[in-house]
């Protein structure tokens, strides 16, 4: 089996291949082909992967191109994980919005809208080259926005396209731990959007067991979560959030701390990420303990700002980096081996949360088999959750709009819509900032 990761420079990638490596079943990936736009990017990741291999019996063979079309003829699936415009880029947009005064943050806000009108022209392309080149592969799309550029290929690549996050199957773990269930047998009832969903429901044999976590306080103030929003407002929702949501609930809260900050997330890790392939770029460079010690830095300090500054706490080691490459993983296998697994993907709703249409991307368990991914039933959300949906469902389509048409005025129209942006005329200027800072951008007329 043959799998193709495209960002397959990136820094991640050790992590899927490290994954992969502990795979011994029958039908496991034994091709990887990786591809990059930037050749020494490539050399270094490759590096780094040749040394996780070693000693490993039949470890899958690694190579690299930067022909996009090459890397994806004869692929049975595709990761698709890039970053358009790099970190530098997700630096520009934290920091353009903070100076606005908004939220400047990777996916959320204006800053998710920013990465949004930059990543979808370049996810459709891939997508129509993926319908060309290899009809029949399967595309994991962890490329973030992740709702939104999952939503953007599928109008090219169908259901064929599932989107992945390791947020809510995180969320669901800790809240099964501090209940003392089992997070393997536990139905975990989340739904929304990437970024933006709630755990309404914890059923472990039938029952649920979350009323029992909201009723105490000792238990909610014992996890991330619980922290993070306080125990009276998680009591108040009747639910818990995705960490993701603290940026809408504590708005005021995060701007301030982030503008406050030193530096961006963004900017942190583009620093520290630009020092590894500056380090790989030493032909004797001692590769996977390179990128390891930089992994453990990166850990450390993840999205430490706002965890800290809203008493959250550190996250517990068993939940780092344990996230994308094993959902990913355990998707691949449920299609490939046909072994029947519910997870939580980003897929087209159908007929799943009425207020939406059939083709809005939605993030919510589905039951994975050889045919795909398919959404189960969920009860509706409540008003406030699905006020936010809608707008911000609202905001990803002008986003496509404005990628299909190039039109500036629904570009204009996504930053003025969405929930955190509080006034048309720093819409206007966003709009304005942004083009003035990504080349990527120019197509806005
Ligand atoms: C989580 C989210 C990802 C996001 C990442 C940011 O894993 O699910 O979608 O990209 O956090 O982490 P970072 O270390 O890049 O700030
Ligand atoms: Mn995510």
């Amino acid at each position: 089996m043959r799998l193709t990761i495209l960002g397959g420079g990136g820094f991640r990638v050790p992590l899927v291949y490290g994954a992969l490596l502990g795979d011994r079943a029958e039908g496991r990936v034994s091709q990887v082909v990786l591809h990059d736009l930037d050749a020494d990017r490539l050399s270094a990741v490759t590096r780094v992967l040749a040394e996780q291999a070693a000693g490993v019996p039949d470890a899958p063979a690694v190579t690299a191109t930067t022909d996009l079309d090459e890397a994806l003829r004869g692929a049975d699936f595709v990761f698709s994980a890039i970053r358009v415009g790099g970190l530098e880029g997700r630096a520009d947009d934290e920091r353009v919005a903070l100076a606005e005064g908004v939220l400047g943050q990777e996916t959320v806000g204006a800053g998710g809208i920013a990465y949004g009108l930059r990543t979808v022209p370049v996810a459709v392309d891939v997508a129509r080259r993926v319908a060309r080149q290899a009809p029949d592969a399967w595309v994991i799309n962890f490329t973030n926005p992740a709702g939104l550029v999952t939503e953007a290929m599928s109008r090219y690549l169908g259901d064929r396209v599932i989107g992945i996050c390791d947020s809510p199957v995180g969320l669901g773990r800790r809240i099964a731990r501090v209940l003392g269930a089992d997070p393997g047998r536990a139905f975990i009832d989340y739904v929304g959007l990437n970024h933006l969903g709630w755990v309404r429901g914890l059923r472990v044999a039938g029952r649920d067991e979350l009323p029992r976590l909201l009723a105490d306080p000792a238990l909610l103030g014992s996890f991330e979560e619980g922290r993070l929003f306080g125990p009276d407002w998680l009591r108040s929702l009747g639910a818990v959030p995705n960490e993701y949501l603290h940026y809408y609930y504590f708005n005021r809260e995060t701007v301030r701390g982030y503008q406050e900050a030193d530096r961006t997330r963004g900017a942190f890790l583009r620093d520290q990420q630009a020092r590894f392939y500056e380090e790989m770029r030493h032909p004797d460079a001692p590769a996977l303990a390179t990128w390891d010690r930089t992994r453990a830095e990166r850990e450390a300090t993840y999205m430490a700002e706002n965890r800290e500054a809203a008493g959250a706490g550190e996250r517990e080691a068993d939940d780092l980096s344990g996230g994308y490459e094993k959902v990913a993983l355990a998707l691949m296998r449920a299609v490939a081996r046909d072994e029947r697994a519910t997870l939580i993907l980003n897929v087209r709703n159908r007929g799943t949360l009425a207020v939406l249409d059939a083709d809005a991307v939605i993030e919510v368990p589905c039951l994975v088999d050889a045919n795909g991914a398919h959404p189960l039933a969920v009860d509706p959300l409540p008003g406030h959750a699905t006020g936010l949906v809608c707008a911000v469902k609202a905001v990803e389509r002008e986003v496509l709009a404005a990628a299909d048409s190039g039109s500036r005025a629904s570009a204009v129209r996504a930053f003025a819509l969405h929930p955190l942006v509080d006034s048309v005329n720093v819409a206007h200027r966003l709009v304005e900032g942004y083009t003035a800072v990504h080349p990527g951008l120019a197509y806005l007329r």
